[in-house]
Parts: C-alpha cells; sequence; structure tokens
C-alpha cells in the first residue's frame, strides 16, 4: 500500500534546505527578530513582485483582515459583506469589530462568492466587501470594484490561499491582492508562500492607508512610546520574513507544478472514468488558477473518504461547516437553508493531496483507488 498524505511540507524544506539555513544564519548572526531590515526587504520584493505601492507584514492572515478592517474605522452597527464559504477568520475579523457580515451565497462551479449578487445586498450601512480567492482561484472581481468605488464601499481582497494567483481585467494580468483597496495575505505553513510559523501580510496603493496600517500594526505607534491611538501587536518576524524570501524566489515554479497537478488529475478521472461520480475545480476563463487545494465534488463523500484513508490517502475537508450555521455565530440569527449552494458544498466537497512535490505515480494511486471504490 502507498501512502500518500494531504499534505507533506518535509519535501518541499528538502528542496530548499540550505538556502532556508543560509537565510535563517544571516537573521541569527544579526539578532534581530522583530520587524527590522529582514522584513522592510520581504516587503518590497512582495510589493514589486505583485506590483502595488505598499507591502505590510504582520503576525497572520486572521490580523492582515482584521487591520484592513480597523484601518477603515468599521464598527458598531457597520456592514460587511462576505462569503459564507470560507476559513473562519474572514468573518470573525468582521464581528470581532461588531460589525455584521453579510453573507452572499456562492457560485457552484468556482466556490468564490457570487457576484453577480453582491450589489443587491449593499445598503447603507455597508463599509466593505471582503472577496475570498478561495482555494487558489481568484473571483472576477474587477467590475466589482468599478462598482463598490461608485457606492464609496471599500473591496478587501482576501488572499490568504491565492499567493500568485492572478485574472485579465481589461486584458491586463492582475494579480491577487492589488485590485481592493487592501489585499491579506496569510503565510500560514501549508500555503502556497507558506513561512514555518504564523505570518501575514497587507497590500495597499493609498498613502495614508499604508501609514495607518503601519501604526496599527505596532500599537498605535510609530516612534518610540508615543501611541497615537490603539493598535495591536501584530509584526512579522524577521525569521519568517527571510524564510519567506527564499521561498518566494520558488513559488512561481511551484504554482506551476500545482497546475499540472491538477490537469493529472483531471485526466485520470476520465481515463479511470469516474466523471460521473466526481467533478473536478473549474478554472474560469481569462485566470490563473494557483491550486492551493483540490477541491473536487464528489458523491458518497463520506465513505469515498473512509476507503481512501484505509488505502493510505490524506484528505481534507474544506469546509464541512459553512460559515452561516457555525454556532460562535448563532447571534446573527442565520438559519439553515439561507445559503443552499455553500451547504450543498459543505455536503460533497473533498480536498485531494495536492503540493508542488506529489509524484505522478501517486497521483494514479490516489485515483485508482477511487475508481476501486465507485466500482465495488
Ligand atoms: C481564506 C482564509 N482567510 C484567512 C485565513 C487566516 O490566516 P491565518 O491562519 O494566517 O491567520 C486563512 C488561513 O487559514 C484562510 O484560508
Amino acid at each position: 500500500m502507498m501512502h500518500v498524505p494531504a499534505f507533506d511540507l518535509k519535501r518541499n524544506y528538502e528542496s530548499v534546505k540550505s538556502e532556508i539555513k543560509e537565510a535563517l544564519d544571516r537573521v541569527l548572526d544579526s539578532q534581530k527578530f522583530i520587524l527590522g531590515d529582514e522584513v522592510e526587504k520581504f516587503e518590497n520584493e512582495i510589493a514589486s513582485y505583485l506590483k502595488v505601492a505598499y507591502a505590510i507584514g504582520c503576525g497572520s492572515g486572521t490580523d492582515a483582515l482584521l487591520l484592513s478592517l480597523l484601518a477603515l474605522d468599521v464598527r458598531d452597527g457597520d456592514e460587511v459583506i462576505t462569503t459564507p464559504y470560507t476559513f473562519f477568520a474572514t468573518a470573525s475579523s468582521i464581528v470581532r469589530l461588531r460589525a455584521r457580515p453579510v453573507f452572499v451565497d456562492i457560485d457552484p462551479l468556482t466556490y468564490n462568492i457570487d457576484i453577480n449578487k453582491i450589489e443587491e445586498r449593499i445598503t447603507s450601512r455597508t463599509k466593505a466587501v471582503i472577496v475570498v480567492h478561495l482555494f487558489g482561484q481568484m473571483a472576477p472581481i474587477g467590475k466589482l470594484e468599478l462598482l463598490l468605488s461608485e457606492k464609496s464601499v471599500h473591496l478587501i481582497e482576501d488572499c490568504a490561499q491565492s499567493f500568485g494567483s492572478w485574472r485579465k481585467v481589461n486584458g491586463e494580468i492582475k494579480r491577487c491582492g492589488t485590485i481592493g483597496t487592501f489585499g491579506c495575505f496569510s503565510f500560514y505553513p501549508t500555503k502556497n508562500l507558506g513561512g514555518y510559523g504564523d505570518g501575514g501580510l497587507m497590500t495597499t496603493d493609498v498613502d495614508v492607508l499604508a501609514k495607518r496600517i503601519r501604526k496599527l500594526r505596532s500599537h498605535g505607534s510609530l516612534n518610540d512610546y508615543i501611541h497615537e491611538e490603539l493598535g495591536m501587536n501584530s509584526r512579522l518576524d524577521a525569521i519568517q520574513a527571510a524564510i519567506l524570501r527564499c521561498k518566494l524566489r520558488h513559488v512561481d515554479e511551484w504554482n506551476k507544478k500545482r497546475r499540472i497537478i491538477a490537469e493529472r488529475y483531471h485526466l485520470l478521472f476520465e481515463t479511470h472514468e469516474i466523471t460521473e461520480f466526481v467533478k473536478y475545480p473549474r478554472e474560469m476563463e481569462g485566470g490563473y488558477h494557483v491550486f492551493n487545494q483540490y477541491v473536487i465534488r464528489c458523491k458518497k463523500r463520506d465513505a469515498l473518504i473512509e476507503h481512501l484513508n484505509e488505502h493510505g490517502v490524506g484528505t481534507r475537508i474544506y469546509y464541512p461547516l459553512p460559515l452561516h450555521l457555525q454556532p460562535a455565530f448563532d447571534s446573527l440569527g442565520y438559519k439553515k437553508g439561507d445559503f443552499p449552494e455553500a451547504e450543498k458544498l459543505s455536503q460533497d466537497c473533498l480536498a485531494l493531496p495536492m503540493y508542488p512535490e506529489l509524484m505522478p505515480e501517486e497521483q494514479e494511486y490516489v485515483v485508482e483507488t477511487m475508481a476501486r471504490f465507485y466500482r465495488q
């Protein structure tokens, strides 16, 4: 029996070990661990990779969302439109500020928020829309950005799962995190660009907002011990920045490998004749999916998971319960049936192993094991 884990970060580490060790030595020799030169260099490299004016590191992707909302003065009584189908942090950052997340159902093909349903949910209280580029694919936000700016509503892009993805907007390639007022990134270890601990970053082109974010991430202070407002302690470590600088040099090549792996899965579903049981993730025209996760929709999902487990194949469910049904959000008053597409997806989604180092023979084994299950 083969063992194919859902993730295998060790393989990735092996491929960059010597570079990482050199980078770590550099930081240890400097004995400068919080912000500083290494973080500034990383921020500049990200800003030039993404072609944005400012990139500002922080403690996590969750903090990036929270700091962005704080910088836009989102507070009690405000509404922020977002998807019910994402990681908890997207909506918890809204609720933490006592604002209300107004959920909009998803597009069942791409799993992203249904862009066409956003306008009807905008009210005089809407401060922002957080669009999540889920599983590595950018939502088509070009036109949405125009609509929102006419209504003075800010767009925040949650790019935690989509580093390096892009879409063509009016013929121009726009990477995720470069269209909205803010782009929010996570460097959680399993992300396409992942550190070796927590880390996050915000992007913006707006000078005053960049300055405010820098202040907010450091207790509301830009000068030693003078605090202009209440902020947070959310700074990027030099060690994470040094690791991420190494990985940034490889991330495009890794994303390409993920795309090849996704394509191979599609073909294997066809050659093993299981396409009536399994729907593979669709890439929208004009977009570049980076497959942070490879999420299929499948029949008899829970029995399939058990079968794959028994045969050494790791899987994950993203996500078993949409956000409007999470116990922590009971007080928001949403109920079952409010977002049927999100609810259906939570019942039949399944993430298969996906990482740049996954071998063709491992993929063959995964799909063959699935085919045996569906044929039995
Ligand atoms: C869509 C999304 N938003 C936000 C986050 C939060 O990022 P972090 O874990 O770095 O706080 C994550 C990470 O898991 C995520 O997947």
